[in-house]
C-alpha cells in the first residue's frame, strides 16, 4: 500500500501495480501544508479521492475518515463514509482508534463498506500522545492487541499498525486473522504502507527512522525546475526543434 493524492501519481503507483492506494489524511500535510492532520476537512479530501480513483483503474482506493468527520458516533461516520464512496468512488475507508470506534466500524461494515482501522500512532490524537512517539511498549502492548481484536471483531478487513514495537506488531499479526499494515511496525505484518513522498525522497529534511527513501526526487525535480530556469534566462530554451 501506498498513499496518493493527485491523478498523475496515481496513475504511476497504479501501473506499478500497487495493489492498494490509500488518500490519507496525511494530505494535510504533503498537499496542504497543515503541522498536523488535525485541520484538514471531508470537503478537503473528497476532490483528491475523486482524482486518485480516476487516475488508478485496478488499485483499491481506501479514503482516510479526516478527524471530526467520525468521533460523533456511528450515525457521523456512517454520513462520511457515505460521501467518500459517492462522491469520491472510494472502494474503503479508513479510521482512527480502537474500542471507541468499534460500533461506527460495525455501522460501516453492517452498510456494505469495507473498513480499514489504524491503531499505535495514530496522528490524530497527537495531543493525546503529546508528540510523535512509539506507542504500545509493555503493558501497553496488551491495550493495543485488545483494540485490534475489538476492531476485528467489529467487521474490519485490515488494520494499519504505525509506529509500534515490531515484536508486538508480530504478535498483532499472528493473532488477528484479518490483514496488518505495517508501518514503522517491523517486517512481520502482511503488508506496509507509506506516504509516497517520504518512499519517493520528495520531503524537506529528516524523515522519520522507519521509511526507506527508494528515489531522490526532491533532487531530480529541484535540479529539472533550476536547469529550466537557466536555460530560459539563458535562451538555451525553447530552441527551433520546440517551436513551430
Ligand atoms: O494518512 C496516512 O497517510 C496514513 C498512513 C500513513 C497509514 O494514515
Ligand atoms: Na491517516
Amino acid at each position: 500500500m501506498l498513499t496518493a493524492y493527485d491523478f498523475t501519481t496515481a496513475g504511476i503507483f497504479d501501473e506499478a501495480e500497487i495493489p492498494v492506494l490509500l488518500v490519507g489524511d496525511s494530505a494535510a500535510n504533503v498537499v496542504y501544508g497543515y503541522d498536523t492532520t488535525i485541520p484538514v476537512t471531508v470537503d478537503e479530501l473528497i476532490p483528491l479521492v475523486r482524482a486518485v480513483v480516476r487516475g488508478a483503474p485496478h488499485a483499491m482506493v481506501v479514503a482516510d475518515l479526516p478527524f471530526g468527520s467520525y468521533q460523533a458516533g456511528p450515525a457521523q461516520a456512517l454520513e462520511t463514509a457515505t460521501r467518500f464512496l459517492k462522491e469520491g468512488g472510494a472502494q474503503a475507508v479508513k479510521l482512527e482508534g480502537g474500542q471507541r470506534v468499534a460500533e461506527a466500524v460495525r455501522t460501516l461494515t453492517a452498510a456494505g463498506i469495507p473498513v480499514v482501522g489504524h491503531l499505535g500512532l495514530t496522528p490524530q490524537s497527537v495531543h493525546a500522545f503529546g508528540g510523535y512517539r512509539v506507542q504500545g511498549r509493555d503493558a501497553a502492548g496488551d491495550v493495543l492487541l485488545a483494540e485490534a481484536l475489538a476492531i476485528e471483531a467489529a467487521g474490519a478487513f485490515a488494520v494499519v499498525l504505525e509506529v509500534v514495537p515490531a515484536e508486538l506488531a508480530a504478535r498483532v499479526t499472528k493473532e488477528l486473522r484479518i490483514a496488518t499494515v505495517g508501518i514503522g511496525a517491523g517486517a512481520d505484518c502482511d503488508a506496509q504502507v507509506l506516504v509516497w513522498q517520504d518512499m519517493a525522497g520528495l520531503g524537506a529534511g529528516r524523515a522519520p527512522r522507519f521509511v526507506k527513501r527508494y528515489a531522490d526526487l526532491r533532487t531530480a525535480l529541484g535540479t529539472a525546475a533550476r536547469t529550466y530556469r537557466d536555460e530560459v534566462r539563458d535562451g538555451r530554451y525553447p530552441t527551433v526543434e520546440h517551436s513551430y
